[in-house]
């Protein structure tokens, strides 16, 4: 819905958006969010795409808290994106990429990783608004619920996913197991 500016609509947290960035407005890809269309002309909001892994790679090495293994190399991450288009989104600032977020889902549960935001860009609303692109994605393709996992030591991290409504689980235990190569099973 268009306001007399020809403007989406803004809504709740919108609103708050639109105080930070108030008359500018990008968001390409999608009007899933009508209220994150109110972001600053600076900001560009898409689907993250495999051309954009360099940038995405740089940004990541650069965040604290950011756990980056083998399953975060270009063929990997170009094969998360192929089984799970349209969820993982970029934020650009010009033709720098400043905030991103993987996520995707296995057609029961959302799963989210690597939300990072260039530090000079944060307290800015980009991590939120990249959250309620990729929630819009999910709730679109039908999923329900959405886990996260961050590493206990980042407290930080832990502090923003609480602070944004997440919940903390602590009667889930994580076990992991790599599969690489034969062994036992
Ligand atoms: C955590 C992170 C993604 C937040 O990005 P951001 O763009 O600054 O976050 P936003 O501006 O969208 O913040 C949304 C809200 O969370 C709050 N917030 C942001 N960082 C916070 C933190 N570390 N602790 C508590 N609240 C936080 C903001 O004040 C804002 O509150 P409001 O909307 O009620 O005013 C960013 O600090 C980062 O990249 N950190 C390192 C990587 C990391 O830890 N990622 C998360 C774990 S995987």
């Amino acid at each position: 819905m268009k306001n007399s500016n020809g403007h989406a609509r803004t809504f709740r947290r919108g609103a708050r958006w639109s105080k930070r960035f108030d008359g500018m407005a990008e968001d390409r890809g999608g009007n899933e969010t009508p209220h994150i269309e109110r972001m600053s002309r600076m900001y560009v909001c898409r689907e993250m795409k495999i051309g954009d892994y360099q940038k995405v790679f740089a940004l990541w090495s650069d965040t604290e808290g950011m756990g980056l293994s083998d399953s975060d190399s270009e063929e990997e991450i170009a094969k998360y994106l192929s089984r799970n288009p349209g969820h993982s989104f970029v934020c650009e600032y010009g033709d720098r990429i400043v905030g991103t977020i993987l996520c995707g889902h296995d057609g029961r549960r959302g799963y989210i990783y690597h939300v990072a935001v260039s530090e000079e860009h944060r307290k800015r609303g980009i991590a939120r608004m990249l959250l309620t692109k990729a929630l819009d994605s999910l709730r679109n393709a039908g999923i329900r619920k959405c886990h996260l996992m961050v590493f206990g030591a980042n407290l930080a991290g832990r502090e923003f996913w609480e602070h944004v409504g997440w919940q903390r689980r602590d009667d889930i235990v994580i076990y992991s197991k790599s599969i690489a190569s034969r062994g036992q099973s």
